[in-house]
């Protein structure tokens, strides 16, 4: 089988097929993924029937996983899931979807606002892969946004005004966007701010992209309600639809993103049906910061 690779929208994201994830893959094939997505920001893989065991081989090839912890409300107990496969679907231990007023529902809402994952984290995620087992039946598209070219697109006065700004990350702050705002003592200090570039340089690549989340909730020596304008403003332009894709999920599907030069955001779905999804996480190199 050869791989190929198909362009979905002309600023972000690829399709490749010719694979078969359930099977070992060679460095050749580890090497052209990598520079897919360094290209594209987001690789589609469609038929990928694969278990946790082989999800977790597969993002190995790209480096260590991150450690998750630190990353929830969850209790290690209460995971659904095996070491290193984080759930983002909507059900409980029981395999059920959650309550409506479920805290941890309530909590991975969180999801729907645009972000890049553990940007919330001094080393920020590299890449995240997310595997489709169940599909919910309404909704629950996952949407991608390039802010290499979102970045590339602004005005030099924008760009210079921006390029040494340091921001804030922490999931209180994406949370407290939705109105979630009661965090234990213990999960305050779990979830204490830490600092990001604003505009950062991909460790491949060496392009310079927005570093933007809804995470991101103060800038540095900056009034609050400014700060918070100007990230708004930012995300406003960088998630215009010419930079993002709209992935419609099938089951079977595997998305590899990189959190290093795209967001996402998944939209609202039928909470009262199952939707199953397992992410694996690639840590990053570096903090944004020198
Ligand atoms: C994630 C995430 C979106 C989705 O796994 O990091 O944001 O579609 N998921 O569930
Ligand atoms: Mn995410």
């Amino acid at each position: 089988m050869s791989l190929s690779i198909e362009t979905l929208n002309p600023n972000i994201g690829a399709r490749l097929r010719g694979i078969d994830l359930t099977q070992p893959i060679d460095r050749g094939l580890v090497t052209e993924i990598t520079s897919a997505i360094d290209e594209y920001g987001i690789l589609v893989f469609p038929d990928q029937y694969i278990n946790d065991e082989q999800q977790r081989a597969f993002t190995l090839n790209f480096g260590p996983l991150e450690d998750a912890s630190g990353g929830h409300i969850a209790k290690s107990d209460e995971n659904r899931l095996s070491d290193g496969i984080i759930d983002v679907s909507n059900l409980g231990m029981d395999g059920k979807p959650l309550a409506k007023d479920n805290r941890h529902h309530l909590f991975n809402l969180g999801n729907m606002l645009w972000h890049s994952d553990s940007s919330f984290r001094t080393i920020p995620a590299a890449y995240s892969i997310l595997s489709a087992r169940v599909v919910n039946p309404v909704g629950g598209n996952t949407e991608f946004a390039n802010m290499r070219t979102a970045y590339d697109d602004l005005d030099e006065h924008s760009k210079s005004e921006i390029e040494d700004l340091i921001c804030e990350h922490s999931l209180m702050y994406s949370r407290g966007e939705l109105g979630f705002l009661d965090f234990t003592d213990e999960e305050k200090e779990m979830f204490k701010p830490v600092r990001q570039r604003l505009v950062r340089e991909h460790p491949r690549t060496g392009a310079k992209t927005l570093f933007l989340s809804s995470h991101a909730g103060s800038i540095v020596d900056m009034q609050m309600p400014m700060a918070r304008i100007l990230l708004r403003d930012l995300t406003e332009h960088a998630t215009q639809p010419k930079y993002v894709y709209v992935h419609k999920w099938q089951a079977g599907d595997l998305v590899m993103w990189d959190n290093q030069q795209t967001m996402h955001r998944v939209r609202r779905y039928d909470q009262s049906q199952p939707r199953d999804m397992r992410r694996t996480t690639v840590a990053g190199l570096a903090p944004t910061i020198g």
